[in-house]
């Protein structure tokens, strides 16, 4: 049993990873993470797992983990305001590591959390996932391989986070369209950047054709109004820095933001989204000026003082968040 182990969370990740570099040399911790940072720069997608030995999984878990939990927890909070009613038995999570998807799953369906297995080719990162996660997760961790012959068992939710990148092209594909045949609802978060993007939009289409609809974060299951190589829809979520981060990048601030794109789907109906918001909204004196996709593709709207209620809405909304705010008409518009 982990000594850090108590209902899942941030903090009691951070509780779980805490111990886990202790007897190595900040030095030599350091050089672990600039050592996975550079493989996984250099030779993805391999053909063989980058995370080989407990050192590898040691830094990749100290020092991404975190960040990895906070954006599927974000993407987790997005389908659960769309799904207020469903909760989740059985978990999937593909290429689930060291387990921070898990976590971010037991923390969302924290009062019945779900049954989780975890599926990884890399023997180092279960073994360390499972290590952490004792008596904080009910998880199982077993070893597969990500390809044409996956299968999977029925399952309520899969996560795939962070994993697509790693993959070739058909296997992505068969990954996808495995998903969509055991889950109900499938999730799937990638780095926020332009190609993660449109590894993203790649799924969207495929879990569309299945039969899927998008619960998070577009407001329909269209095709996206985004003009490819414009643009790219992403979010933001903000993590706090361990001394290892400091280190590692350096500068001083206390927190960073990770920028992951993302969609959840489901077979079953979610509640409708008007629209969400897709940048950092902009508040300037007595009005916010808020970017976002809504039914009828992209938009801006200007919220001032005049609106009432929604104007305090609009300082106090978020990049991510929906919009309007529930049960919130427009006063004076
Ligand atoms: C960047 S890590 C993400 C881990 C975790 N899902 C997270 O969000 O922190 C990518 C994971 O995918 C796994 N992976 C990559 N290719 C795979 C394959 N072909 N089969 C099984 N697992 C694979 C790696 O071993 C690694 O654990």
């Amino acid at each position: 049993m982990n000594a850090a182990a108590s209902a899942p969370s941030a903090d009691s990740l951070r509780a779980a990873l805490a111990g886990l570099l202790d007897g190595l040399p900040p030095r030599q911790a350091a050089q672990a993470v600039e050592r996975l940072i550079a493989n996984y720069r250099g030779t993805t997608p391999t053909d063989a797992p980058v995370l080989r030995d407990r050192s590898d999984v040691a830094a990749y878990a100290a020092y991404r983990m975190p960040a990895t939990f906070e954006a599927v927890r974000g993407t987790l909070d997005a389908l659960r305001a769309a799904a207020p009613d469903w909760a989740p038995r059985t978990h999937t999570d593909v290429g689930g590591g060291t387990g921070a998807a898990s976590w971010a799953v037991a923390e969302a369906w924290g009062d019945e959390p779900p049954r989780t297995t975890v599926l990884d080719w890399a023997e180092p990162a279960l073994a360390l996932g499972r290590e952490l996660a004792a008596g904080a997760l009910d998880a199982e961790w077993r070893t597969a391989r990500i390809g044409g012959a996956l299968k999977l068992a029925d399952t309520d939710l899969v996560t795939v986070s962070y994993v697509l990148k790693e993959l070739t092209a058909a296997d992505r594909t068969a990954l996808v369209k495995e998903a969509a045949r055991a889950a109900q609802t499938v999730v799937i978060v990638e780095p926020g950047t332009p190609d993660g993007y449109e590894r993203i939009i790649a799924a969207r289409t495929l879990l569309v054709e299945a039969g899927f609809t998008v619960a998070a974060p577009c407001p329909h299951s269209g095709a996206c109004p985004i003009e490819p190589g414009k643009d790219w829809c992403h979010f933001s979520a903000r993590v706090s820095r361990s001394s290892l981060h400091r280190q590692v990048k350096g500068g001083s601030l206390p927190y960073e933001d990770e920028k992951y794109s993302y969609v959840a789907a489901t077979r079953f109906p979610p509640a409708p989204t008007v629209s969400r918001i897709t940048r950092r909204p902009q508040i300037r004196k007595g009005l916010v000026l808020l970017e976002l996709c809504g039914r009828d593709g992209l938009a801006r709207d200007t919220v001032t003082k005049r609106h009432g209620p929604l104007y305090k809405q609009a300082r106090d909304a978020e990049w991510g968040d929906s919009w309007p705010p529930e049960d919130e008409g427009r006063a004076g518009s």
